[in-house]
């Protein structure tokens, strides 16, 4: 799949905006604040679904009272997606049928590179589980509703540890939730590192040119539990929850970090080896996307490939040789 054009109207700063696009890369250039991440952004909420980065009236330019985002393939085919001010009014037209929420089998895959990912390997505990959240949800429409599950009973539940009244019976339905998808949460989160791992030094090598050997360790904050187990630990902490008002056992606590050459890399890796460790699992990401998804992923590159050196550029370059790229560049 190839897209030819796209065509804004009223996306962020966008009033009316249309870019056609050539087989090979396309490189879009702007000043800071032009709209360039935005563009990007329309692209991936027509292939996915939604934003990475906002909900939809945020989107919808200042003062307008709708947004449409039309995708032209070079198959003839099209995805439209328009939002009108007020709520339930979003539709996607996909092969002349309309929807509400974009169905699976529509979707299609993205490799989505943004500066922040840059950071990944000193940043927070929340960002690196949200980062592998995303990477697991494009798989498994299962994880991603399992855990908007899990999240929606922690906040319910903590919600009602700031009640007076509250005592463990009236949380007993959402830590039986909690254990349900925390469990199936866990297990997925341990297999895809398992699956990144047994592909990640080999990738490195290849970008980095060198032998270095680099991992990332999943480490699940509730341990190797069954149900069971979780269930018991949620109700021994329920004191200490209590006074603390939230929840302190499961999974929204999970941890990951990156080894080099068998010692953590927070703090001790250089630059460079940060940046082709970032890079190793974007390759990683496409390269399981395709095999899971059979189709070659879009990959958009937000303002990530002139901060990058020529090898790593190179590598970028040579890796997606086959992919559609959609770059962005401060020009
Ligand atoms: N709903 C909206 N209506 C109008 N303008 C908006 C809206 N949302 C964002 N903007 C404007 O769009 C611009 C940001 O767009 P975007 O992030 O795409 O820019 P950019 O070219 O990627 O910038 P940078 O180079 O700094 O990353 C800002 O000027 C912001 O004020
Ligand atoms: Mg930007």
């Amino acid at each position: 799949m190839i897209i030819k054009k796209i065509s804004l109207q009223n996306f962020r700063s966008h009033e009316l905006y249309t870019l056609k696009m050539g087989d090979e890369t396309t490189q879009i250039l702007g000043e800071n604040g032009w709209g360039k991440t935005s563009i990007l952004e329309a692209v991936y909420l027509a292939l996915q679904g939604k934003s990475f980065r906002a909900v939809d009236r945020e989107i919808i330019r200042r003062g307008a009272e709708f947004y449409r985002v039309e995708l032209d393939f070079s198959d003839g085919e099209k995805v439209v997606v328009a939002y009108e001010e007020g709520g339930a009014n979003k539709t996607f037209l996909v092969k002349c049928l309309k929807f509400r929420r974009l169905p699976k089998k529509y979707k299609y895959p993205v490799v989505l590179f943004l500066p922040d990912d840059l950071h990944l390997v000193g940043s927070s505990p929340t960002r690196k589980r949200d980062f592998f959240d995303k990477f697991l949800s494009q798989f498994s429409p299962q994880y991603a509703l399992n855990l908007s599950r899990y999240n929606k009973a922690l906040k319910q539940r903590n919600e009602l540890l700031k009640q007076e009244n509250c005592n463990s019976n009236s949380l007993f339905s959402w830590d039986v939730m909690l254990a349900k998808y925390g469990c199936e949460i866990r297990e997925a989160r341990t297999k895809l590192i398992s699956a990144i791992n047994s592909r990640l030094t080999e990738v490195y090598q290849g970008i980095a040119k060198n032998k270095d050997t680099v991992s990332v360790a999943y480490e699940p904050y509730i341990g190797e539990v069954d149900e069971s187990k979780y269930l018991r630990m949620l109700s021994l902490d329920f004191e200490r929850d209590r006074a603390l008002g939230h929840t302190n056992f499961g999974i929204h606590k999970d941890g990951y970090n990156f080894i080099f050459n068998g010692s953590l890399a927070d703090g001790s890796a250089s630059r460079g080896e940060v940046r082709s460790l970032v890079i190793a699992l974007k390759f990683i990401e496409a390269e399981m996307l395709e095999k899971e998804l059979l189709k070659k992923p879009l990959v958009l590159l937000d303002d990530v490939f002139s901060e990058l050196d020529e090898t790593r550029q190179e590598a970028l370059v040579s890796n997606f040789k086959d992919n559609q790229i959609i770059l962005t560049s401060v020009g």
